[in-house]
């Protein structure tokens, strides 16, 4: 059986490590009892993320064997991305042939990859198929509508993805509700985790060290972690600076904030002339962008999180940190107040924002689990992939 499956960008890293852990259990179980066929796993890497801190740092710490193949795509519009990365896929399938490409999440590689397979006449599967946000100016939302339309196998964090592949018309035989992946690797990771202390997290990773001291150890039993790059919220002068004042000016009163700073936001705060005051704000410590342990420890502990990032707001669900996710819709529902978990939609204006900051303060850690967000959604991914290949070869 050959499987290929497809990493771009950070959040894919954090999905495929449980992946192909599970494929080597399989092999293993396989090889012990001489029983069954073993599978043959190739892992492409597009190379959308590249640098060490955005990439290689995930690879080593997750214990995700390098790629065998690394399409090298880099930086670009989305179009070049998207078109780089399917003229480079189409000549890997020519020559590898897999049975199935199994692609993640909603960034440009799934999109680029799943439409190449299928053009190539390849079974395609799509780990966290169903998500929707509705708001179709957002890229991934674009990328996660083509990837499910195009795959023979959707396998579903929750039964809110489900019913909405199923009111798309996709037929019931291709959806199989497995759980959330991201989980596996928070619940295997949670440990390692534990072990770092929050000081060397900030010492290590400050970004500019001369300028801003690592603050006394009391100061951080009360800090907040702020994330932030989708385009909605920091390509516009006018939506970012009043976030920024915001955060200077009212957060980082109440809360000291750390902020692990992702390079798109960099670049357009430099842009905005809004880098300096950010950077030398008291109370504010920008970080470089951080490893996954790391991140994982300051969850742990934070007592809020502003962010963009969907990953993060499944994390605050599982470890009950209240969150403030700054969009106007979320593809990930059940991490959601009325849905029972910790997380706030407050978008990106300031009133709302400050409104519910002032109610979030005041509120406690409050742990959610959603159905089959247990740890073991690779295994029932895998047996689900080899279930299908065997029909549908
Ligand atoms: C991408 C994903 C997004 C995901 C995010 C997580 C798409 C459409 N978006 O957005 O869903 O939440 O990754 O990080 O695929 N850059 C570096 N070093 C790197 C990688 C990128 O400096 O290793 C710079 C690039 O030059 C670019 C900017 O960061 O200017 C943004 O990178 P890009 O790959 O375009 O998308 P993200 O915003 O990271």
């Amino acid at each position: 059986m050959k499987i290929l499956s497809v990493v771009g960008a950070r959040p894919n890293f954090i999905k495929i490590a449980p992946f192909i852990n599970s494929i080597k259990e399989y092999n293993q179980k396989i090889e012990s009892s001489g029983n069954g066929i073993s599978i043959n796993h190739i892992l492409v890497h597009t190379g959308q993320h590249y640098d060490d801190r955005m990439n290689n740092n995930f690879f080593t710490s997750l214990g995700i064997p390098s790629p065998d193949i690394n399409l090298g795509i880099g930086s670009g519009s989305h179009a070049e991305q998207v078109g780089k990365t399917m003229i480079a896929f189409e000549k890997v399938l020519i020559e590898h042939k897999p049975e199935m490409v199994v692609v993640v999440g909603d960034v440009n590689a799934t999109l680029a990859c799943s439409i190449t397979a299928k053009k190539q006449k390849i079974l395609c599967c799509h780990i966290e198929a169903g998500l929707r946000s509705g708001d179709m100016s957002m890229p991934e939302e674009i990328n996660r509508i083509v990837t499910d339309r195009l795959s023979d196998l959707l396998l579903t964090p929750d039964k809110l993805s489900s019913a909405n592949l199923m009111s798309e018309g996709i037929s019931r035989d291709k959806i199989h509700f497995v759980g959330n992946i991201m989980i596996d690797t928070l619940e295997k990771n949670l440990g390692k985790a534990e072990k770092i202390q929050v000081v060397d997290i900030l010492s290590k990773n400050n970004y500019a060290i001369e300028e801003q001291q690592v603050p006394d150890p009391e100061i951080l039993n009360s800090y907040a972690i702020v994330t932030m790059h989708r385009p909605s919220n920091v390509d516009r002068k006018s939506i970012l600076k009043p976030i920024i004042e915001f955060l200077i000016e009212t957060a980082s009163r109440k809360l000291f904030l750390i902020w692990p700073i992702h390079p798109r936001t960099i670049k357009r705060l430099k842009e905005f002339d809004l880098f300096n005051r950010i950077l030398h704000a008291e109370n504010v410590m920008l970080l470089h962008p951080i490893s996954y342990h790391e991140m994982l420890r300051l969850n742990m502990d934070a007592k809020m999180m502003f962010t963009d990032s969907g990953g993060l707001q499944e994390e605050c669900a599982i470890l009950g940190t209240p969150c403030l996710t700054m969009r106007w819709n979320t593809e990930r529902p059940v991490t959601l107040l009325e849905h029972g978990g910790p997380s706030v939609l407050v978008g990106n204006n300031v009133k709302m924002i400050r409104d519910e900051f002032g109610k979030t303060i005041l509120s406690q850690r409050k742990p959610q689990r959603p159905e089959l967000w247990d740890g073991h959604t690779a295994k029932r991914c895998l047996d689900k992939i080899i279930m299908s290949l065997n029909r549908l070869k």
